[in-house]
């Protein structure tokens, strides 16, 4: 016979859970230390699988169970999805484990969106299998049925990004490409639907014109965890300088300073899992 204990609620002075398939993740991490200074964060990039964004749905959602289950077990009081294309086929699948609330960056980044346009004409860039769930457009029509939505995958973004050719003469006419359909279709907003894309905000900016509105979940993320810390009297009491731990499961070539990048600081000490 099986006992479950009722799961404990979660408390204040606990840590954030974020997770990723890799380290893109930590542009989120980094919206949310920015926006809430006080708080400890734990964060898992999957780094020995990354990347997630062409895999199969059952083994992305596998692959995210086991994760939710190890942030789960260090007592974290809120989970943040920070990978779009774990949040697009496998968000359900953490809410159902998950005794604390859940946030993830296809539900916030869609809430922004709305909120930005004026057109109601939103464009919306991701990895294919973030772009082929639909999620996006699925979240964005719940908000609005007379939204009109156009999506692309942009596979080729990930590893520019990695390169760390985020100005490079390549990367603004892949971006051209990429986004030309979308821009045929007027959209007055576009949705950066992957951990990676903020970090190429400038170039894009530049090639879809200033009229269009950028989104970038990372930031809208943040702001919602702070509502949601809030209004379930979660924020961390405390104001000691805030304690960061990052798990991994490989630490690649270049690992380092990919991370810093995306994080915007150094890293300190990383935590190597072995699964
Ligand atoms: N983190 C993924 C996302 O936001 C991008 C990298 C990957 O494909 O795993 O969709």
């Amino acid at each position: 016979m099986s006992i479950t204990s009722p799961s404990p609620s979660p408390k204040a002075s606990s840590p954030i859970g974020v997770f990723d398939s890799g380290i893109g993740g930590l542009t989120v991490v980094r919206a949310l230390m920015e926006r809430l200074p006080f708080e400890d964060i734990l964060y898992f990039g999957d780094t020995a699988r990354v990347p997630y964004g062409v895999k199969s749905v059952p083994t992305i959602q596998s692959f995210t169970k086991q994760i939710t289950e190890f942030l789960l077990e260090r007592e974290v009081k809120l989970l943040v999805i920070a990978c779009n294309t774990m949040a697009a086929v496998a968000a359900d699948i953490v809410r159902k484990l998950s005794p604390v609330p859940v946030l993830d960056v296809i539900a916030t980044g869609a809430l922004a969106a709305h909120q930005a346009s004026r057109r109601r004409a939103i464009g919306v860039i991701g990895t294919p299998t973030t772009v082929n769930s639909n999620a996006y457009a699925l979240e964005l029509h719940r908000l609005d049925a007379n939204l009109r939505v156009y999506s692309q995958a942009c596979p080729l973004f990930v590893p520019l990004v990695e390169e760390g050719w985020l100005e490079h003469e390549v990367t603004r006419l892949t971006a051209r490409e990429y986004l030309k359909p979308a821009l045929v279709e007027n959209i007055d907003t576009l949705v950066l639907g992957c951990t990676h894309y903020p970090l190429l905000k400038p170039l894009l900016q530049d090639v879809v014109g200033r009229d269009v509105a950028l989104v970038d979940s990372a930031l809208a993320t943040a702001e919602q965890a702070a509502a949601l810390l809030d209004a379930q009297k979660l924020r961390n009491p405390g104001h000691k300088a805030p304690s960061y731990r990052y798990f991994v499961t490989d630490v690649p070539l270049r690992f380092q300073t990919i991370g810093e990048r995306f994080l915007g600081r150094s890293l300190g000490e990383v935590e190597r899992v072995y699964w």
